[in-house]
């Protein structure tokens, strides 16, 4: 059966093991966004407030070995501020010290475990540790949706040693907002693709080829595939080896049915540098490479959406970091921000970055907390931290 909620549990007096992604970008010990952790607040809430007691466990960062600079500190400031009640960090996320202050733990109590990934066995998917993680606690919930495409100890390991087990309110929301994408949407149905590298989104494209009615594509990796239709691209970043690559997608979409709206004009500039001049063409000239969509390109993926009925969006369209290429994203998210009647779903990682902070971004149906497992889940790939949770 697949995962169940949280609500189904009884959480009353147990040690509730929460697996949540607090992966946050930090800097001089300071959370830059705290988009993620915000996100998981409800699902330890509502463990408090049911009298369980809560372990929250994550990861951080890629550290090798033991690093002070990659410590969830930060993160247990911040939960005790955001939950008004005092997060402690135990010093390591196994070991006696740490079980003893598990044990210690009283319903409402909350404890935050170091940086999984100070131990290797965490991403090797360890049995031993796995089986040290779940020690002294009853129930699992896994809350991680941005980490549910790793197989690791916390995430997988440790369901073989906690029989009670769910998704958290955030797993929840995410799973749901995919589904509703890719099992039977509300037609039309179209996806957005952004992004540099068509490379990236082959999965992607093949698997929503057969589930959408149009797919707008933007972002450096339309130069591949206006490449690929003959098309001058100037001097835009263009994956070469994947031109007959691009050239056999359109085929399969064209076969399938599917409409690809593709740049018909662009933003262009010398270099992808602020503070060049940027102008907007339909015929890119040689000595130029285009870095955003233009504004009859914008008109075109807004009338399509328009149209639509459930819209999935992943990539920027142009090179968002630098605010002169970003208009042709921002422009097109408002106005699925603002389209009524549709549902729309954005990509977590780089999608988020560009949508999440303009003033309509709450808009959106759904902004998704996980980037690599948003793409993994729209490429058809089985989750393997949600499918440890069937139960
Ligand atoms: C993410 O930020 O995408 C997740 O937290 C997973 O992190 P990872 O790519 O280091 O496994």
């Amino acid at each position: 059966m697949p995962a169940q909620s949280i609500t189904s549990l009884d959480l009353q007096n147990k040690k509730v093991l929460v697996r949540c992604d607090f992966n946050v970008p930090i800097q001089d010990g300071k959370i830059q966004d705290s988009g993620r952790i915000d996100a998981s607040l409800d699902t330890i809430r509502y463990i408090l407030q049911h009298g369980g007691s809560a372990i929250l466990c994550s990861h951080l960062g890629r550290p090798k070995e033991r690093s002070p600079e990659l410590s969830l500190k930060p993160i247990a400031e911040y939960l005790s501020a955001a939950l008004s009640q005092k997060i402690v960090l135990a010093p390591d996320c196994i070991g006696d010290h740490t079980g003893k202050m598990v044990e210690a733990l009283k319903p409402g109590d909350a404890l935050l475990l170091e940086n999984l990934r100070f131990h290797r066995e965490e991403e090797a998917n360890d049995r031993d540790f796995s089986h040290e993680l779940a020690r002294h606690k009853q129930v699992y919930v896994n809350d991680a949706f941005g980490t549910a495409h790793r197989a690791h100890a916390s995430t997988v390991g440790v369901t073989r040693f906690i029989a009670q087990r769910a998704a958290g309110f955030l797993m929840m929301r995410e799973l749901e907002a995919l589904r509703a994408v890719t099992e039977n949407p509300e037609r039309p149905s179209i996806a957005i693709l952004g992004g540099a590298k068509v490379s990236d989104k082959i999965g992607v494209i093949k698997n929503l080829i057969t589930k959408v009615d149009a797919i707008l594509i933007g972002g450096a990796m339309a130069y591949t595939f206006l490449k690929a239709k003959g098309i001058a691209i100037g001097r835009s970043r263009v994956e070469d080896d994947k031109i007959e690559l691009a050239r056999e997608l359109l085929a399969l979409a064209d076969s399938k049915k599917v409409k690809i709206v593709l740049p018909s004009d662009h933003i262009v500039a010398a270099e992808p540098e602020a503070n060049l001049s940027t102008y907007s063409v339909s015929e890119i000239p040689s000595s130029m490479m285009a870095l955003d969509i233009g504004p009859r390109t914008v008109e075109a993926f807004i009338a399509e959406i328009g149209r639509a009925k459930t819209v999935i969006w992943n990539g920027p369209l142009g090179f968002f970091e630098i605010p002169a290429f970003a208009e042709g994203t921002l422009k097109v998210g408002e106005a699925l921000a603002n389209q009524s009647g549709v549902k729309s779903i954005i990509g977590g990682g780089d999608t988020a970055a560009a949508l999440a902070h303009a003033p309509w971004a709450n808009k959106f149906t759904h902004i998704s907390t996980g980037g690599g497992a948003t793409l993994e889940y729209l490429e058809g790939i089985e989750l393997p931290g949600v499918k440890a949770l069937d139960v």
